[in-house]
Parts: structure tokens; C-alpha cells; sequence
């Protein structure tokens, strides 16, 4: 079977490596050169584990193409998946510019019976709108427009695809719908759940999820807020949650909010596709604003534990990407933090693993450093804003060592509060006042 995935970006390039893995015939297409060479090499645009390895095998074994022109592989498909993305607008409602265009290449290149799938998250009825924008060009009977939404996470996508909690097709007709069944065959035999629905459900259920979760952490977040009053400990009252197989352990981390390309952007097109149904969706709306308030939430934390007669504090962010495991900053908490603190007059001095170029482009002045140990030296109080693994295992005794004054503000609850203790350290987290 042949497969085109138009949109090398994280989620175009996850699931066409992926599915070469699986032993198809495989070609991502992309608009940007730049990025197609560097493929095309086998470099790799994104920090994602395990897809460099994927793609350099599947290159080598001849399953995998990259091309900037996708007109003779498009024809040939007997899948077109579209993965370009759907950024947020003013409005809040997502730009569908870029899966218009995508559909017009197909269109203009289909000849023989193909499934057209979207696997970007689109705004419910998208389906409905491709079809007849391909169905001016062509006859019915000679294509299907399906919804496949994707559920990867970033930092663990690769093995998000190969393990899914569920592959969901929605699919209208039954011909369309034996084709994905055939794609997806290895991964069915390796126990993947499927879930086959119809086009409109599938694409509801994208953003079902992702609101869904968000709540999830909105909630924690602000239960967070509570215990801290209540003088209550919100890992305990996490777990005890989530001892409830009803509600499930995961997803109830309190932090400085969520962030990233998916949660912020989704609530808010959900918010506004709801709106335009005329149904209000105060669960989501309400998660929003705490998502919002969380990262100020977490500045006034900073600010409130800084050493009491300190001049010029500096301010040492550990984490600039929205989550650990990422390069990506987009709708970071960390930024926004960094941000709200550099108009407060703090200085700065931040570290990230992998993140820190990317946190450039969008704070050109940020003050960013090569280790934890240089945005340690001489700073009042160490922050940790983002979840990497090598915070959890931080040398304390070296960093109070050249610390100016030793003050921690754990906003991911990631060390071991009674070893920081030991060492010296003040310290304050998320949902737990010790006094
Ligand atoms: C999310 C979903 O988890 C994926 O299923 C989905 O496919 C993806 O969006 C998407 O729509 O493309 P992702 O944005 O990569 O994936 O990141 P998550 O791991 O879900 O984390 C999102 C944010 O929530 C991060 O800022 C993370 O730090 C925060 N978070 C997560 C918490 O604050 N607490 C938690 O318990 C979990």
C-alpha cells in the first residue's frame, strides 16, 4: 500500500516514519525545502526520541521518501493523509488555510480511487467541507474523506504510535473504511484497539480528549491552590484520587499549567466551534482561566519566597520548554513565568537541555545559559519550571554550594522536599505549604 502524508511537522513526520515501520511505502511531502533536505540526509528538524532511528532505517530499507513536490507520489497513493498545521487564529478558531491548499494538491493530482484522511486536528464538519470541495473535481464513487485523529504526545510520540491506547477511524462509507482497516492491519494484530465511528464523532473525540485532560489538569491545579490554604498535601489528595479507577491516576500533576502546540490551541477552537453551535461549554471556558491564572499563580509563588532583603534578586529558571522531553516552547508556562518575572524588573538566568533555542526565537533577550550549574552560580532562588528527568536528580549539595542564597521553588513538585531540606535549602512547591 502506498501512503502519502502531506505535512512533515511533528505529527506528518511521527506518523509517516511510523507507518513506513510497519513496512508501507511511505512519502512525506512538505512546502519548506529547507526542512526536506535536512530529511532527506536523515537530519531530523525536531527533538522527538526514537525518530531518527526510524527514519534512517526506513530510508535505508527504501519505504521512506521525503519530496517537496508531492504531485507524482499523490497520485499514486492509495492513501493521502493531511498533517499540516492548524494554528490558532485571532478568534481562537483554527487556521484551515493550510489543509485547503493540501486538498487542492490532491485533488489536482487525483486520478484513481483514494482515501483522503485527516490525521491534523480540524474543526468539526471539516470532513464534510473536503469532500465537497474534491467532489467539484471529481466523482464521489472515486474517493473517501476520513478522520483519523491523532493522539501522540510530544517526547514520546514513536512509541505513542507504535502503543495507542486506540487508533480512532471515522469513516462514512465502508469502502474508505476497509482501506484504513487494511493500513492499520499490523497494528490491530499487535492489539491496538480501533475504534470505528463515524467522520463527525472522530473529529469531535480529538478535541473531546484534549479538552478533557486539560480540565483535568485545571483541576489539580486549582485543587492545588486550595490545599496549599487548606494546609493539605495535593500529592496525597492526587493519589487518593486516583485510586478511583474512575478517575485514574494520570494527567493530576499540578504545575505551573498546561502548555504546548495542542491543549491551549484546542480548548480554545473547541470553545469557539461550541460557540458557533450555540452551545456553551463552561467546564472547558472555566479551564481556560485557570490555566491562565496558574502561570501567575506561579509567579506570585516566586516573588513571595525571594530572600527578604535582597536588592537585585536573580531569578534561576530550570526549564523552558512547555513540558520535559521537548524542544518545544510553544505556549510554554515556563516563558510566560520568565516573561511576567523580566517585566517585573528580575534578572534572569535560564537553562533548558534542548529547549533553549527555541526559547530565543520568541524572547530574544532571554539571559539563557549552558547549564544548571551557570544559572545557579550567584542567583537567590532556583526555580524549577519544566519536568526533565536530570532536575529530578540535581546535585544539591554543588548548587547551594554556589548559590548566592539557597532558596528553591519546585513548580513541578520533582525533589524529595525533606533531602532539600537537609541540604540547606528553602524550599516551596506546588499544593503543599510547610511551615
Ligand atoms: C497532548 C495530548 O496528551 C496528546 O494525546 C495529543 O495527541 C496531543 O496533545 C495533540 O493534540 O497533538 P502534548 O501536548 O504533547 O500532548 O503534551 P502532554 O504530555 O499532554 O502535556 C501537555 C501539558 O500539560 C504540558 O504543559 C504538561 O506539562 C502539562 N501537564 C500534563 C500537567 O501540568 N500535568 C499533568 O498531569 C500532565
Amino acid at each position: 500500500m502506498k501512503v502519502v502524508v502531506i505535512g512533515s511537522g511533528y505529527v506528518g513526520l511521527v506518523t509517516g516514519a511510523c507507518l513506513s515501520d510497519f513496512g508501507l511505502n511511505v512519502t512525506c511531502v512538505d512546502v519548506d525545502k529547507e526542512k526536506i533536505a535536512m530529511l532527506k540526509r536523515g537530519e531530523i528538524p525536531i527533538y522527538e526520541p526514537g525518530l531518527k532511528e526510524i527514519v534512517e532505517k526506513n530510508q535505508k530499507a527504501g519505504r521512506l521518501f521525503f519530496e517537496v513536490k508531492g504531485d507524482e507520489p499523490i497520485s499514486e497513493a492509495d492513501v493521502v493523509f493531511l498533517a499540516v498545521g492548524t494554528p490558532p487564529k485571532d478568534d481562537g478558531s483554527a487556521e484551515m488555510k493550510y489543509i485547503f491548499s493540501a486538498v487542492e494538491t490532491f485533488s489536482k493530482n487525483h486520478k484513481k480511487y483514494q482515501v483522503l484522511v485527516t490525521k491534523s486536528t480540524v474543526p468539526v464538519g471539516t470532513g464534510e467541507r473536503i469532500e465537497e470541495i474534491v467532489a467539484q473535481e471529481h466523482s464521489k464513487e472515486t474517493f473517501s474523506v476520513a478522520s483519523n485523529p491523532e493522539f501522540l504526545r510530544e517526547g514520546c510520540a514513536v512509541s505513542d504510535f507504535m502503543n495507542p491506547d486506540r487508533i480512532v477511524i471515522g469513516c462514512n462509507d465502508q469502502k474508505g473504511l476497509k482501506v484504513l482497516l487494511d493500513l492499520y492491519e499490523p497494528m490491530r494484530k499487535a492489539n491496538a484497539p480501533i475504534l470505528v465511528t463515524d467522520r463527525t464523532s472522530a473529529e469531535l473525540i480529538k478535541y473531546a480528549s484534549n479538552a478533557f485532560l486539560a480540565v483535568k489538569i485545571s483541576f489539580i491545579n486549582e485543587m492545588s491552590r486550595l490545599a496549599e490554604k487548606a494546609k493539605a498535601d495535593i500529592s496525597k489528595i492526587a493519589l487518593g484520587m486516583g485510586m478511583d479507577k474512575r478517575i485514574g491516576p494520570s494527567f493530576l500533576l499540578p504545575g505551573p499549567g498546561y502548555g504546548g502546540s495542542c491543549f491551549p490551541k484546542d480548548t480554545k477552537a473547541l470553545l469557539k466551534i461550541a460557540s458557533d453551535f450555540g452551545v456553551p461549554l463552561r467546564i472547558v471556558e472555566s479551564s481556560v482561566i485557570a490555566n491562565e491564572e496558574q502561570a501567575k499563580f506561579a509567579v506570585e509563588k516566586i516573588v513571595k519566597n525571594l530572600p527578604k532583603n535582597c536588592e537585585n534578586p536573580t531569578i534561576a529558571i530550570l526549564g523552558l520548554a512547555f513540558k520535559g522531553g521537548t524542544d518545544d516552547v510553544r505556549e510554554s508556562p515556563s516563558l510566560k513565568i520568565c516573561k511576567d518575572l523580566m517585566e517585573k524588573g528580575f534578572k534572569l538566568k535560564c537553562y533548558d537541555p534542548e529547549a533553549s533555542v527555541n526559547a530565543l526565537k520568541e524572547i530574544e533577550s532571554l539571559n539563557v545559559v549552558p547549564s544548571i550549574m551557570d544559572a545557579c552560580k550567584d542567583s537567590d532562588i532556583v526555580v524549577i519550571a519544566t519536568e526533565w528527568n536530570e532536575f529530578k536528580t540535581i546535585d544539591l549539595k554543588a548548587v547551594k554550594e554556589v548559590m548566592a542564597t539557597p532558596v528553591i521553588v519546585d513548580l513541578r513538585n520533582l525533589l524529595d522536599r525533606e533531602k532539600a531540606i537537609e541540604e540547606g535549602f528553602k524550599y516551596d512547591s506546588i499544593g503543599k505549604v510547610f511551615e
